[in-house]
């Protein structure tokens, strides 16, 4: 993608919401040359390539937009064998895809979740006691950057020691995959990328040897077979398991952390825009948390938009597709469709039935992570209300901008006050 081009996705992705209208409302579907993919926007088109991916391949559901630099890919490259070359589980179609899948809806099963609950109240009261008495924080940072880094790390059973350098290389490799860094700023990128890899091999190893009660052995265990391991030597894992492990621990961290913390975001700007609401949730949690994560997962989702290529001719919209044409998945658009929404762009937390987006996404590669996630957003929600009932957008605050990113959609900042 050529600068301006990058220029021109960075504006459509801070603000798609009108791009999403114009595409719903036109014939058929719509070529954005900027993502170089046909944009799905409707909620029933949305639904029928989640529903077929026999036709709609994931292969390409991550492909970034950005061309790292030769230095970039050298550093890449040296960090050889831990390199994302393995399958991951977002990325990967049928029976591989059902490999890698079913140990991970095993271990983030509503047993595991409960469990990790309790470590995950501590982890947030600690973050609010940092900054309660400061009468202002910004929300991104002192926050929503962090819990979802500790619990995801925790659910793995990662030393907590290590949790901030993966928060970090995530948020970088999502930049060096989606936008054009320049040459300082990719090579500390890939560095981070490339110790994250080796963090994780060293816990792959450690846990094919010594298996603890934890998702990462369960993960190891049950993708490492003992028919794979007679391939190598005996007792220890081929680089070609480890390869696939870490890329496999990397992608369920990225998918972990970045989409919580973009929703916690994006939850406390909508309702905090809409001080009245906040209040309906202060005054009633019980009912009103569940509704307002539901709305804001509707109404200005995380992941706004995966892809699809298609692996043969297809017809969708009435748009005839050849094989290998590209597809947008827009989850955020699908959320404004007034054709089964009304008022779709009106933030409302009193709308019945909201849990019916496709914000989690639908049929074969749905969200192993949502509940998870609802719980930190629950938590969160429980704790803010109860100790900042008065929390407001901070009077003097910059205007909020949202990240270039569909998908981490979140404000870059959130400056609150109490
Ligand atoms: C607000 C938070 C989250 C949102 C909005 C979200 C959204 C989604 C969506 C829409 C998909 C489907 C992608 C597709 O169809 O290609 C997905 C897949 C996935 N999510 Fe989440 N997610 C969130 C949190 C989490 C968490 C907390 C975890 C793990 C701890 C997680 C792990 C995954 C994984 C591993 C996949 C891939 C599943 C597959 O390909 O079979 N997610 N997520």
């Amino acid at each position: 993608m050529d600068p301006q081009q990058h220029a021109r996705a960075a504006e459509l992705t801070r603000d798609p919401y009108p791009l999403y209208a114009r595409a719903r409302g036109a014939k058929g579907l719509t070529y954005v040359p900027e993502f170089g993919a046909w944009l799905v926007a409707r909620d029933a088109d949305v639904r029928e390539v989640l529903r077929r991916p026999d036709v709609f391949s994931s292969a390409n559901a991550v492909r970034g937009s950005a061309r790292p630099s030769p230095a970039a890919l050298a550093v890449l490259a040296d960090g050889e064998g831990f390199s994302s070359r393995g399958g991951v589980v977002v990325t990967s179609d049928g029976l591989a895809h059902q490999r890698l899948r079913a140990p991970i809806v095993r271990g983030l099963g509503p047993a595991r979740v409960a469990a990790a609950l309790p470590f995950a109240v501590e982890c947030a009261e600690a973050l609010v006691d940092a900054f309660a008495d400061k009468g202002r924080v910004e929300l991104m940072e002192a926050y929503a950057m962090r819990l979802p880094g500790q619990v995801v790390g925790h659910v793995l059973g990662l030393d907590p020691a290590d949790v901030p350098l993966v928060v970090r290389a995530g948020h970088r490799t999502e930049a060096l995959l989606f936008r054009p860094l320049g040459e300082e700023e990719q090579l500390a990128a890939v560095h981070d990328m490339v110790a994250v890899k080796r963090l994780l091999d060293g816990y792959v190893c450690d846990r094919y040897a010594a298996p603890r009660d934890d998702l990462t052995s369960e993960l190891v265990t049950s993708l490492a077979t003992a028919d794979d391991a007679e391939e190598g030597e005996p007792g220890l894992l081929t680089l070609a398991q480890r390869t696939e492990l870490v890329a496999h621990l990397n992608n369920f961290l990225l998918a972990g952390h970045l989409t919580t913390t973009a929703l916690i975001g994006t939850a406390f700007l909508h309702l905090l825009s809409n001080p009245d609401q906040w209040r309906m949730v202060c005054e009633e949690p019980e009912r009103m948390i569940p509704a307002a994560i539901e709305e804001t997962a509707r109404f200005d989702t995380a992941l706004q938009a995966f892809r699809r290529v298609t692996t043969r001719p297809a017809t969708l919209a009435g748009t005839e597709l050849p094989a290998g044409a590209e597809l947008l998945v827009a989850f955020g658009a699908a959320g404004r469709d007034d054709a089964r929404y009304p008022r779709p762009d009106v933030f409302d937390i009193t709308r019945p039935a909201a849990a019916r987006h496709v914000a989690f996404g639908l049929g074969a590669h749905a969200c192993p992570g949502a509940l998870l996630a609802r719980e930190q957003m629950r938590l969160t929600l429980e704790l803010f209300t109860r100790r900042f009932p008065g929390l407001r957008i901070a009077a003097d605050a910059p205007e909020v901008t949202m990240r270039p990113s569909l998908i981490h959609r979140a404000p870059e900042a959130l400056h609150l006050t109490w």
